[in-house]
């Protein structure tokens, strides 16, 4: 059979009579979705498979499927899969797609650092490339989840604590992933997950609880999820949680009052991973049966991977607990992505097997990786001991020195061999540096094992481990300044990688101290996926660059970012902690009535810890340069606001260090009383100034009455009357501040 592929452009119409026309099986299987396993390998449908309700037929008509499957491959299974569907409707593919294709951008929580969302816009759109012309249509991202928690692993998938910087990403993310439609070349629709706020489980354990007040879900949890829909993403995903005793995906409330109703989204709902039939285990249905019948009829269009649908939705409709009227609309939302995407009349769509070859890993494509790494470090502190100066003796000690895995977990088709390690990008400037090289020790030592579940890294005999240790501390005896580059295993954070306690694997405190007794003067290079405990090593340090996980060119923006090349920009999107009893820990927290002074530290019968700080190590926006930022002259074109007018608040940064630099000025408001109490400042904007040594700028906000609306007790968004402070300054911990009143 030949399908005429111009008469297969659809319209709402035609949409529609398909549906009509369509077998009520064959619409439950446009709400399958299994992984492309069972398309390549030919899995063996076993009695638990069957039993779930995958059979031949199923996954022959199954609406989409998770997994890579390549340019060829791909157009061949459309082939056939479109051939043998009675409807010849085209199969759909999902990827998680999360920081990068084949190249590899720093993961979001670095990007988040760069406080430069159109650099993420950027680096969506070559995922989005390189995905489309490998066979993909959709992307699993971004995940937009407020998150407070460092033990949670999933933080590195966020672009952190803030409800603004999280809701400018979500946008920026969106539009890279989908360009201004989904039907034009090299786009791909985005998915924005996890509704709802999967970030903020107890206890930092993933997939654990999750109880909010309304007024904190609507007021800072919603809003990222709420721009990426009017940014008019094409699917959302529910979460694993429980929200307020409901699971997401079986909240009727949540999934069609809130996110379709109040949010206008109108595309696809998918669960997450078998997220239907979890519906069980919480103990909110009492089997799969009535898991199905709940998400269903809480709006959930796709089931990913368990044929919970497939086995039971047709005797639902049956009994009348889930209409067929409902079925028919997620089956008409899942065909309109497809049409959207232009599958009807190019199943194919971008996939090529040329394209694959010219465009993947290209070096337009590496250089955008290189300036996102470049501008997400954050140098946490420095005494001077950066940048490295030409003819010193460098010793480059530490495990991650060599390591070329230092991409995030989500990263499916990272490669060691496409990445720079440190030691390949120093060998690179060999001649202007005296470079010494000594790993020290492994990420993990023999005590660290229960860090990540299937030790995979070979453990060293204790006479290697000694040996490691004592080529380091030899390189570290004749250097002149050591860069030690140590951190988390990259399978230390993501999904199921909470943990109890935020400090590094024992080993590598072995090794910083062994150095420290015989050189102190070391910059340390910090590999991570979450916020950590670095109480120790800042002790015990000149300098620390936090890195994050660069991705592919990564090496090389952690060199360039040591000789001076670039000086490091990042601010930090969440806040690192002063210790792990302090977590969740965020800038944006609320007075209490007995409030925490930092300048006078903790007091009795005041709202503190006798032991520690109430304020974190590293506080959120923090980061240094080396160029020096001053600020001066912060004003305000007036000091009353009438309803409808705007303020400008102004503010003078000058470099008075003797590098140039790159500045974020951030703009923090606090309301100072409010009917529903207010934090202490809130992020409101940002911008980046660059400046050589002895330069000046003027930078200028703009304020308007819509930047001071909180969601109030009735759950209404508004301002109120009233002073306003306004921080013009480095980071969250700014302290002066100018006011004006809303009349
Ligand atoms: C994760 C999602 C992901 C999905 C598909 C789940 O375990 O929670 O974020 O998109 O798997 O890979």
């Amino acid at each position: 059979m030949t399908i005429d592929r111009k008469e297969r452009a659809m319209d709402q119409q035609k949409l529609k009579e398909l549906v009509q026309d369509m077998s009520l099986i064959e619409k439950i299987n446009q709400l399958l979705q299994v992984t492309s396993g069972f398309f390549i390998d030919d899995v063996e449908l076993t009695g638990p498979i069957r039993e779930n309700g995958i059979t031949e037929q199923s996954i022959a008509q199954a609406g989409s499927v998770i997994g890579l499957l390549g340019a060829k491959k791909y157009k061949e299974i459309q082939d056939a899969y479109i051939k043998n569907h009675p409807h010849n409707i085209p199969l759909l593919i999902m990827l998680d797609v999360i920081n990068g294709f084949r190249t590899i951008f720093p993961i979001p929580l670095a990007q988040g650092a760069t406080f430069e969302p159109e650099l993420s816009k950027r680096c969506a759109q070559i995922a989005a490339k390189e995905s489309a012309v490998s066979g993909v249509h959709v992307t699993f991202a971004p995940m937009v989840d407020l998150v407070r928690d460092a033990r949670w692993g999933r933080v590195m998938e966020s672009t952190g604590e803030d409800t603004k910087l999280n809701s400018d990403f979500a946008i920026a993310m969106v539009e890279g992933f989908q360009g201004t439609n989904v039907g034009e070349e090299y786009s791909i629709a985005a998915c924005v997950k996890h509704f709802a706020a999967y970030g903020a489980p107890n206890g930092g354990r993933d997939y654990n609880t999750v109880e909010l007040s309304e007024n904190t879900l609507r007021g800072y949890y919603l809003p990222a999820y709420e721009a990426a829909v009017k940014a008019g993403v094409e699917m959302v995903m529910t979460s694993f949680n429980t929200l307020n005793g409901i699971p997401s995906t079986g909240n009727q409330w949540l999934n069609r009052n809130v996110l379709r109703d109040e949010m206008g989204f109108d595309g696809v709902l998918i669960s997450d991973w078998a997220a239907i039939e979890e519906l069980q285990y919480h103990g909110y249905a009492k089997d799969r049966k009535e898991a199905a019948g709940l998400a269903m009829n809480a709006g959930v269009d796709i089931d990913m991977m368990t044929g919970i649908y497939s086995k039971n939705l047709e005797s639902l409709i049956e009994d009348g607990t889930v209409k067929e009227e409902l079925l028919d609309e997620a089956v008409l939302r899942i065909l309109n992505l497809k049409n959207k995407l232009g599958l009807f009349e190019n199943p194919y769509k971008d996939a090529d097997e040329e394209k694959e070859k010219e465009i993947i890993l290209c070096e337009e494509h590496r250089k955008v990786s290189l300036e996102a790494a470049e501008k997400s470090f954050v140098l946490l502190k420095n005494d001077g001991i950066l940048p490295l100066k030409k003819r010193e003796k460098i010793a480059l000690i530490g495990p991650f020195v060599s390591e070329k895995e230092i991409y995030g977990v989500w990263s499916m088709l990272g490669r060691p061999e496409d990445t720079v390690s440190i030691a390949e990008a120093a060998d690179k400037v060999r001649m202007d540096y005296e470079f010494t090289f000594a790993k020290g020790c492994n990420i993990l030592g023999a005590e660290d094992s229960n860090l990540i579940p299937d030790q995979h890294v070979q453990e060293p005999s204790k006479e290697d481990e000694e040996r490691m240790l004592q080529e380091a501390v030899e390189a570290a005896k004749n250097a002149d300044k050591i860069i030690l580059a140590i951190g988390e295993h990259r399978r230390m954070s993501g999904e199921s990688a909470s943990r109890s306690d935020l400090t590094l694997p024992k080993i590598q405190y072995k090794l910083l101290d062994a150095i420290y007794e015989v050189n102190p003067n070391i910059a340390v290079i910090i590999f991570t996926g979450r916020p950590l405990d670095l109480r120790e090593v800042s002790e015990k340090s000149k300098a620390i660059l936090n890195v994050w996980l660069p991705g592919t060119e990564g090496g090389t923006a952690i060199l360039n970012t040591l000789i001076n090349k670039v000086s490091p920009s990042g601010k930090l999107p969440m806040s690192f902690p002063y210790c792990v009893g302090q977590v969740p820990v965020h800038y944006n927290e609320y007075f209490t009535g007995r409030p925490y002074d930092p300048k006078t530290g903790g007091k009795e019968y005041r709202s503190n810890y006798r032991d520690i700080p109430n304020t974190p190590l590293y506080p959120f926006g923090y980061g240094l340069s080396y160029a020096k930022f001053q600020y001066d002259d912060i004003k305000l074109s007036k000091d009353i606001m009438s309803i409808g007018e705007t303020i400008d608040a102004y503010v003078t940064v000058k470099n008075v260090g003797e590098y140039a630099g790159t500045e974020t000025v951030q703009l923090y408001i606090r309301d100072c009383i409010g009917s529903v109490v207010r934090p202490r400042k809130e992020l409101k904007g940002y911008q980046k100034v660059t400046l050589q040594p002895g330069e000046a700028k003027n930078v200028t906000f703009e304020i308007t009455e819509e930047m001071l609306r909180f969601c109030k007790d009735d759950l209404s968004f508004g301002s109120e009357k009233g002073e306003f402070h306004v921080y013009l300054g480095t980071d969250s911990s700014t302290e002066e501040y100018v006011s004006f009143n809303l009349n």
